[in-house]
């Protein structure tokens, strides 16, 4: 099959001299055939900022993925390719993206990280009606702010079929200089179909089944690795989808993706993880990386060796081309056994052509980067918070769901607050897995640095952040683990 076969329409013909400026509010002027697929009414974002419309089309569908060469399977893509196209837009442009669902199932689509207005999260239930077979749903929202974002479906374990892709919106002035940008879409590979956790309280798939079916599948590794899954329980491994290997940009190590440079350019590489459940360690060989951006919003620059993201989270780096050669970017699990993913730095003024085997600095000690070493340049002000919830997370234990103060979405009371308060969530984490916890809608301080994804560690790992209630609707608030979040991992943050 052909991977570069695309049905995208980047916006061309969109873009027109009486599209310009305020054109979301100019939508009533707009031609026919230009809002024929406009069903949905506008929301408007009140930025004050203004661009041009781009319009893209985004087509859920089977298909093929080749992961290495002749290594095929069967899975679910966007505009037939793995990962989906990547969307990259500008500052202040007005989006509008038509997803056409293709598939045996429902879907619908996130913009992860980007507070859009509630109506266009994409949360099934929450914020729209799912998008049926054969159906399409108009997202319409503004490109603000700048930053490296992700959108994925959000129904049940889609993200584990590949329905993911790279939302990048360029910064008009950007606080670092570089020659080149490249986002680098890190993956952990599941070729066959993802199934729900063994938990009783999952929202679909376990429910009512017991343990021996369970057990029957043998899709845990209980089976397979001879444990069986009563045996098995305590093992954290075994409580990880059996991911055959981390990918970037959709390829195994064996055949990788190539990202070029030359010497004394400065490369500007957006590392974003819409893994299904792994968190990843990253470093390049011969190169030290400068942070720039966390979770898309800028900070003071800090150049470590090796950094850590949890499913969701994103950082920006640049990386001094100062050392001719090639060189691989490396990503290796940090929790379950997925073997390591790699990419290739390839200086294109190099003598030597081979790649530099052996591990990079970062995964022999040198720099890690931490949560503490992040100083936004935007951030929240400190202040005392006007609610403050207390957040315990658990489960894990045999027949057991994901809980939030013991509760499992959907059965779970929703978090109340009002509009224009300063919200304060204390999450401990009594499991013994990571949770990297996701706002919807919101971006939040932590430590001194805003973001919307926070790793909250395993064994009593603890972790606060603080958001002002500024958009008003129904959020999703989750753990990105796809497989916690459907067993329950999940509350809604509700006000008017
Ligand atoms: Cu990446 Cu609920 O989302
Ligand atoms: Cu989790």
């Amino acid at each position: 099959m052909d991977r570069r076969k695309f049905l995208w329409s980047a916006g061309t013909g969109i873009v027109s001299a009486g599209l310009l400026g305020r054109s979301l509010a100019a939508e009533g002027s707009r031609s026919a055939a230009d809002i024929a697929a406009a069903t949905d009414t506008i929301e408007r974002q009140d930025s004050g900022v203004t661009g041009p419309l781009r319009e893209f089309r985004l087509v859920a569908q089977q298909g093929e993925a080749e992961v290495a060469p002749g290594k095929v399977y069967q899975t679910w893509l966007y505009n037939g390719q793995f990962p989906g196209p990547e969307i990259r837009v500008k500052e202040g442009e007005q989006l509008r993206i038509i997803v056409e669902n293709q598939l045996p199932e429902e879907t619908t689509v996130h913009w992860h990280g980007v507070p859009v207005p509630n109506a266009m999260d994409g949360v099934p239930g929450l914020t729209q009606k799912p998008i049926a077979p054969g159906e399409s749903f108009v997202y319409k929202f503004e490109a603000t702010p700048a930053g490296s974002y992700i959108y994925h479906s959000h129904v049940g374990l889609q993200i584990d079929r590949g329905l993911i892709g790279p939302l990048v919106i360029e910064e008009a002035t950007p606080h670092v200089t570089y020659d080149r940008d490249y986002a680098l879409v890190l993956d952990d590979y599941l070729p066959g179909d993802p199934q729900p956790l063994g938990g009783m309280g999952g929202r679909r798939g376990m429910m009512g089944r017991t343990m021996g079916d369970g057990c029957n599948d043998g899709w845990w590794g209980g089976n397979r690795q001879g444990g069986g899954m009563m045996g098995g329980w305590m093992d954290m491994e075994r409580q990880m989808p059996p991911y055959q290997g981390l990918l970037i940009g959709g390829r195994l190590p064996d055949d990788p993706q190539v990202f070029e440079t030359k010497r004394g350019e400065r490369v500007r590489l957006r590392l974003i993880n819409p893994s299904g459940a792994t968190t990843v360690r990253a470093a390049i060989g011969g190169h030290r990386m400068m942070v720039t951006h966390c979770d898309g919003r800028p900070v003071e620059p800090v150049t470590v060796d090796s950094l850590v993201l949890g499913a969701a989270e994103r950082y920006d780096v640049i990386v001094e081309a100062t050392n001719p050669g090639v060189w691989p970017i490396v990503i290796a699990a940090i929790e379950g056994n997925a073997p390591p993913g790699r990419a290739v730095l390839r200086y294109t003024d190099a003598a030597a052509s081979a790649l530099r085997d052996g591990v990079p600095e970062g995964f022999r000690g040198g720099r890690q980067l931490y949560y503490q070493d992040l100083q936004g340049l935007e951030t929240l002000p400190a202040g005392r918070p006007d609610r403050v919830f207390d957040l315990m997370l658990r489960g894990g234990m045999m027949g057991s769901a994901w809980t939030i103060n013991g509760q499992a979405y959907p059965a779970a009371d929703p978090l109340m607050i009002n509009k224009g308060e300063r919200i304060r969530f204390r999450m401990s984490n009594h499991s013994m897995m990571l949770h990297p916890m996701h706002l919807h809608g919101h971006f939040f301080r932590v430590g001194n640095a805003l973001k919307d994804t926070v790793l909250v560690g395993a064994h009593m790992g603890r972790a606060e952040f603080d958001f002002v209630a500024d958009n008003p609707g129904r959020w999703f608030f989750h753990c990105h683990n796809i497989y916690h979040m459907e067993a329950g991992m999940a509350r809604e943050v509700r006000y008017a």
